[in-house]
């Protein structure tokens, strides 16, 4: 027996709500469960009423509300309760009905339950969806992959609801991704990204602020400037928004009054271990995460800050003047650290692509990574008019090896390098960690470089463990008994 709903979503909390909300506004009639049933009559007797809406009270009363293929959305905490949730359904589905995944879910644990719902003959999709609260209900970006069979029954309906780009705002922010965990791995990426886009945001702020004495005032017209080139996204906005914000409690600004202490619930951890696992340099995500980490430990910088000395911004004239120097007068260090921004976040989202390259090729993904900037294009948190240009480096070639090596990116930095060269050295100088936008710099400068010192690390390696190494004018691999071959120390 099957009812005559289009769609099914179980999990009202506010993003569930929402989504369902949105399908529903596009045409579809949607049922819905939650397993604190209260929320759904709830829902019923408020958000929903009068709308195109099927409260269920058990599963099997929400699974049969459903036409097949049935096509149910699950919304609710990534992990355990996936699995409990899939192993309620599947006896009350049937063969072709469609599981979806809503959660930021580890990618491997979808790898593991497309082969277990295919199994049991049903399609199973892990859908990243990103946009908070609000995109959910107007327009989120969308990033589904797993059983390839499902996406012909699911585009229509997932389309409709995605955010849109493009001149006539008709590109949909979503795009059949690849096969098992391709769709969360693009959505891990993207948090992984935002990490790093928060970073290099909060780096700016604190040098604007602690070096060039801008108040929140001046830090609103900067990011609202910001705003409107080059590093437009919804990030430099909301962050151009906050910079307003009063304190309803008290005077002055509510981002003054927010303890300094990060959160974090884990996408950026995962994105961090498996550039460690795949071996690739994602250095932005992992200097975000350890900065999140570092931030977290505020007793104890709390009590260091009493003992441990630095230079201080403020009272050191010599040290001042050698800023100056470098940097200009206050519109000066300001468009300096503009350009900081701009290198760095380019060579983020060039390591978040070769991420997304080393995974595509471990998994056999075959991503499309210009649809993947195209899906980040809207509805995203990192969604930002910089991603039409990669976009467009991947339409030039599909293969690039790393955006810095497109023309328009390699202009870019090259164009911005002075500058963000002389922002991490003033921050060094006068103290103020910037770890995102020097290990970005660094990035750079590694990849840009033939040799590498590696060769001198190879020789210590063979030193001290016989590890061998290669040489640059033969093939083959060698080992040295350097002990013999050494110098004989003085004494
Ligand atoms: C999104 C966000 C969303 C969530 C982050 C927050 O795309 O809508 O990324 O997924 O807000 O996971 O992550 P942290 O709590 O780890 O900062």
């Amino acid at each position: 027996m099957s009812g005559d709903c289009d769609f099914g979503l179980i999990g009202l909390a506010v993003m569930g709500e929402n989504l369902a909300l949105n399908v529903e506004s596009r045409g579809y009639k949607v049922a819905v469960y939650n397993r604190t049933t209260s929320k759904v009559d709830d829902l019923m007797e408020g958000r929903a009423k009068g709308k195109n809406f099927v409260g269920t009270h058990t599963i099997e009363e929400f699974v049969k509300s459903v036409k097949r293929p049935r096509k149910l959305m699950m919304l609710v905490k990534a992990g355990p309760a996936v699995d409990a949730l899939i192993e309620q359904l599947l006896p009350h589905c049937e063969p072709g009905d469609i599981i979806i995944d809503g959660g930021n879910e580890y990618y491997l644990h979808t790898e593991r339950r497309v082969k277990e719902v295919e199994a049991a003959g049903l399609l199973y999709v892990g859908c990243g969806v990103s946009g908070g609260e609000e995109g959910a209900l107007k327009g989120p970006s969308l990033m589904p992959g797993g059983s390839a069979e499902a996406w012909p029954h699911i585009k229509e309906m997932f389309q409709s609801i995605a955010a849109k780009v493009g001149p006539n705002d008709d590109i949909p922010c979503c795009e059949w991704l690849g096969a098992g965990g391709a769709g969360n791995y693009v959505k891990m990426v993207h948090n992984g990204i935002e990490y790093g886009d928060m970073q290099l945001i909060c780096e700016a702020y604190q040098l604007l602020h602690e070096l060039g004495g801008l108040t929140n005032d001046e830090l609103y017209d900067v990011f609202e400037a910001w705003n409107a080139g080059e590093l437009q996204s919804y990030l430099i906005e909301i962050t151009r928004d906050i910079f307003s914000v009063k304190d309803e409690q008290g005077d002055g600004h509510l981002v003054d009054k927010i303890l300094d202490v990060a959160g974090a619930k884990g996408t950026g951890k995962w994105m961090s271990q498996l550039a460690l696992d795949l071996g690739v340099p994602s250095t932005l995500v992992t200097t975000a995460v350890f900065a999140r980490g570092l931030s977290a430990q505020k007793e104890a910088r709390v009590r260091a800050s009493e003992t441990l000395n630095g230079p201080s911004a403020a009272s050191n004239p010599e040290m001042q003047a050698i800023a100056k120097s470098l940097v200009g007068d206050r519109a000066e260090f300001v468009e300096a650290v503009r350009q900081a921004l701009y290198a760095s976040k380019i060579v983020s989202y060039a390591q978040g692509f070769v991420q997304l390259q080393a995974a595509s090729a471990e998994h056999g993904w075959g991503l499309d990574y210009g649809a993947a900037a195209l899906l980040w294009r809207g509805g995203c948190i990192i969604r930002a008019q910089f991603l039409d240009r990669i976009k467009e480096a991947f339409d030039k070639d599909a293969n690039l090896e790393n955006l810095l090596l497109d023309e328009y990116f390699e202009k870019a930095v090259e164009n911005a390098q002075e500058k963000w060269r002389k922002v991490v050295a003033v921050a060094s100088i006068m103290g103020i960690p910037v770890p995102a936008f020097s290990t970005a710099l660094c990035y750079y400068d590694g990849y840009r470089m033939a040799r590498l010192p590696a060769n001198l690390l190879q020789a210590q390696r063979d030193y001290f463990g016989a590890h061998t190494y290669q040489r640059t004018d033969q093939d083959g691999t060698f080992h040295t008994e350097w002990i013999q071959l050494r110098k004989e120390p003085k004494a």
